[in-house]
């Protein structure tokens, strides 16, 4: 366990730090005193997009076998989490904040800092220094006191234009020996593809109903950053159709499953042009991606990913579609949209929305901001109006005839 600090000494941590070097992932340590307290082997290649006098460019680099411990890595104590901060070639640096809550632990917040007048590396930048971005995570936890294993490439998307993508990872934060545990947490993109009969409980839709069930129940699925505000709000009834092989009718169906809010739990990230949110029900894990975009200062629903395997289903059902967009908002508002609304994700999956009102950046004070409508909406409050307009010009046209009849009438009458 790691040592606590005494209030009033402040940094007290006396850390040795050490850095060998694996096959080809890099091993980074990060110790207080004699005791290990985070211990990763992995392989990174970063992805930054940025400015040169003549447009963007992208750098892509990977970690170097020299990048070794800064000093700024600590075990932490009370208050204080634990960080891992990799320094590496002219000036660069990339930092991983744990966090635990006694049965899984997980990278919380993941941050780079780039050189921008490392010429090598970003030649003909238009601008100089040290850039820092930086996004709370959750797409790296592991069960405590085992190791996080992901030999996959997985990417982490810290802003829009920088990419870091991990491969070869192995590594453990609040450890109690010198080496990694045995006992391994292995990430959904390691686990093998299951082709086996699911053996989740049945549920009460067994079969694929002929009729469309229900409009679903609106939820509210709130995201709420460290400081306990709320980061990224949503209400919505969502309602999915996916087409799959189903197994009792042997021939490929599409079925529709309301999200049932009180069994669904809502967590994701906030960042500043990315925000991410994931729904997790029994049998079904939605993830939506928000972007925004910062020049045109628009946000969209960048990106919709399912994983499912419902009972009827011969196989898990796992797709995504990264470049979509939809539910295109400006930015410090909110999207509301009451009528029904089908967000066509692939040509296998889409999703219905009822009563959707969602923010996903720029929230204030726990509350939407004012809300832009969905064009259905506003159509549907021009009909009322049209028929208003309609009914208003119907009357004055009876007015007129009536007045016009009066005067040809007191004529009439003046002739005789
Ligand atoms: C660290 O370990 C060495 C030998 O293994 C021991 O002599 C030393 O006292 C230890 N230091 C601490 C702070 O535990
Ligand atoms: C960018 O401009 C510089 C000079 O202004 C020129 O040397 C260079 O070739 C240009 N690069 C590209 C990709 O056009
Ligand atoms: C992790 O291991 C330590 C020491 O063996 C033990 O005290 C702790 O309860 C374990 N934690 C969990 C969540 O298993
Ligand atoms: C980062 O990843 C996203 C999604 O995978 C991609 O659209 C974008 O082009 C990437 N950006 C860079 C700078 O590689
Ligand atoms: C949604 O939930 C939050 C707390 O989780 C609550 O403050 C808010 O009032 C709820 N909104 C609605 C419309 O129910
Ligand atoms: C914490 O809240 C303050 C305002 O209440 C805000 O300025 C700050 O960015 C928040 N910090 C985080 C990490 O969200
Ligand atoms: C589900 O998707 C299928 C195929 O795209 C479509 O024919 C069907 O009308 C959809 N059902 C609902 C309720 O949206
Ligand atoms: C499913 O249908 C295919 C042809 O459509 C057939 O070859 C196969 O035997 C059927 N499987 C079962 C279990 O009925
Ligand atoms: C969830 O809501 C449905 C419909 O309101 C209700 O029938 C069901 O009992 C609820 N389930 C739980 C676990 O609260
Ligand atoms: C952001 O919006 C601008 C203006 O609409 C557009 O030119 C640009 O391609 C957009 N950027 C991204 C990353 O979508
Ligand atoms: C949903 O995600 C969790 C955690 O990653 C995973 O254990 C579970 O198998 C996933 N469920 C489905 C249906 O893919
Ligand atoms: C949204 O927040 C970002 C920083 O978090 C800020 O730069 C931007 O101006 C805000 N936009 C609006 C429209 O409030």
């Amino acid at each position: 366990m790691v040592r606590r600090c005494s209030a009033a000494a402040g940094v007290c941590w006396t850390l040795l730090m050490g850095c060998v070097f694996a096959a080809n992932a890099v091993t980074f340590e990060v110790k207080d005193g004699n005791s290990t307290c985070i211990k990763a082997d992995l392989n990174a290649s970063f992805s930054i997009t940025y400015s040169t006098a003549n447009g963007t460019r992208v750098a892509e680099f990977v970690l170097p076998s020299s990048a070794r411990v800064g000093n700024t890595s600590s075990c932490g104590g009370r208050e204080v989490p634990p960080e891992l901060l990799v320094s590496f070639g002219d000036g660069h640096a990339l930092g991983l904040v744990f966090s635990s809550d006694g049965k899984l632990y997980r990278v919380a917040n993941m941050s780079l800092q780039y050189n921008l007048s490392d010429t090598s590396t970003f030649p003909q930048s238009s601008s100089s220094g040290l850039e820092t971005v930086m996004r709370n995570v959750s797409e790296i936890s592991a069960r405590m006191n085992s190791t996080y294993r992901c030999l996959s490439s997985t990417t982490v998307s810290l802003s829009a234009g920088v990419n870091i993508t991990f491969s070869d990872v192995r590594m453990e934060a609040y450890m109690n020996g010198a080496n990694l545990s045995k006992d391994e947490s292995v990430c959904s993109a390691d686990l093998p593809v299951t082709t086996a009969a699911p053996t989740q409980t049945p549920r009460t839709t067994a079969a694929p109903s002929p009729v469309p069930p229900p409009a679903p129940e609106r939820g509210n699925y709130t995201l709420v950053n460290n400081n306990g505000t709320a980061c990224l709000l949503a209400l919505m009834g969502l309602q999915l159709n996916v087409t799959h092989h189903s197994k009792s009718l042997n021939k490929t169906v599409s079925e529709v499953m309301n999200l049932q809010p009180n069994k669904t739990t809502a967590s994701g990230s906030c960042g500043v042009t990315l925000a991410t949110l994931v729904l997790t029900e029994e049998l079904t894990n939605l993830t939506f991606t928000f972007t925004l975009n910062s020049t045109s200062k628009k946000f969209y629903l960048s990106a919709v990913n399912i994983s499912a395997f419902w009972p009827d289903m011969t196989d898990r059902f796992a797709e995504g579609n990264g470049s979509l967009n939809l539910l295109q908002c400006s930015a410090g508002r909110s999207y509301m949209c009451s009528a029904e609304q089908t967000l066509a994700v692939l040509p296998t999956f889409s999703i219905n929305t009822f009563k959707l009102q969602l923010q996903p950046f720029n929230v204030t004070a726990n509350r939407f901001s004012a809300a832009e409508e969905c064009r259905v909406d506003q159509e549907n409050m021009l009909i009322p109006i049209i028929v208003g307009v309609a009914l208003a010009g119907l009357v004055l046209i009876v007015l007129i005839a009536y007045l016009i009849g009066r005067k040809r009438t007191h004529a009439g009458y003046q002739t005789i």
